[in-house]
């Protein structure tokens, strides 16, 4: 199969196909993942809580998103890679394009993420202008946890919901080729892929976006401690690993997830 392209994802989007996205933090099951069908691997910060055990993700370093990207790349062959650049690796645009640069050169990257709207739209752009794909990350911002007071739905009354989507659309005139959208009501999520020509990707964000994202741990039920209420075990019913893998997949295209139960109001 051709590799998944910023290009085709566009293409996606426009055709109606849903994009399936999962974190993959390593080879073996990056391979599982593209043999699933998966278009985009999403190399995650989240590493830090199912991976190193933190209780969040602020204590990840430029370092451990480099090596798992590698790690990630070394056997994929035709996802597209998307790497999480870490807390405060992006304070000012000249750090953002230097650890941007080790995610592209080292870390296997074919587009970085970080999370914020109008303090990064200079850095969105710069990025772009050097040739770096850009995916932005809007709603619960993990990275934030402290500041927004915990892992909280996001953008539910109307002067959040209004400055989330104004800050969506900031991002991709900034360049961003890629939203994610995190814990947000499924109406907002819904107004704001409608809104924007690029893919937006949710997770706890409704069905109507362009595609969806999960944590690959919480997909397979395994991550400890108590799980999100947005996110499914598709190790169910006697499935093994890989089949639940296409499982998740088939129920992304298909816009069988999230159903309703997975679903924020
Ligand atoms: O780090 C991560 O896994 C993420 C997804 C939840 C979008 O950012
Ligand atoms: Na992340």
């Amino acid at each position: 199969k051709a590799p998944v392209t910023t290009q085709r994802l566009l293409r996606m989007k426009a055709d109606g196909e849903k994009i399936a996205v999962v974190t993959s933090y390593d080879a073996s099951f990056t391979c599982l993942l593209e043999d699933a069908g998966v278009d985009v691997l999403l190399v995650g910060d989240s590493l830090g809580m199912v991976v190193q055990g933190h209780d969040s993700t602020l204590p990840v370093t430029l370092d451990d998103m480099v090596y798992h990207g590698a790690c990630v790349a070394r056997t994929a062959k035709q996802a597209l890679r998307v790497v999480d650049m870490p807390f405060m690796s992006y304070a000012t645009v000249s750090q953002a394009l230097d650890s941007a640069a080790r995610m592209m050169r080292e870390g296997g990257a074919h587009m970085v993420k970080l999370e914020g709207g109008e303090l990064f739209y200079k850095t969105v752009s710069a990025l772009t202008q050097h040739g770096i794909p850009v995916c932005g990350h809007l709603g619960l911002t993990p990275q934030s946890v402290h500041q927004l007071g915990g892992y909280r739905v996001q953008g539910r009354d109307e002067e959040a919901a209004r400055r989330l989507l104004d800050e969506a659309v900031g991002l991709e005139q900034a360049g961003a080729l890629m939203l994610v959208l995190e814990c947000v009501p499924a109406v907002l999520a819904k107004q704001v892929s409608e809104r924007l020509q690029i893919p937006v990707i949710g997770i706890g964000a409704g069905v109507d976006c362009d595609g969806q994202v999960m944590v690959l741990y919480d997909m397979l039920g395994i991550t400890p401690g108590k799980r999100p209420k947005f996110s499914h075990n598709f190790l169910e019913q006697g499935r093994d690993i890989p089949a639940a893998l296409k499982a998740y997949v088939e129920a992304v295209k298909a816009k069988r997830f999230p159903a309703p139960e997975q679903t924020l109001a």
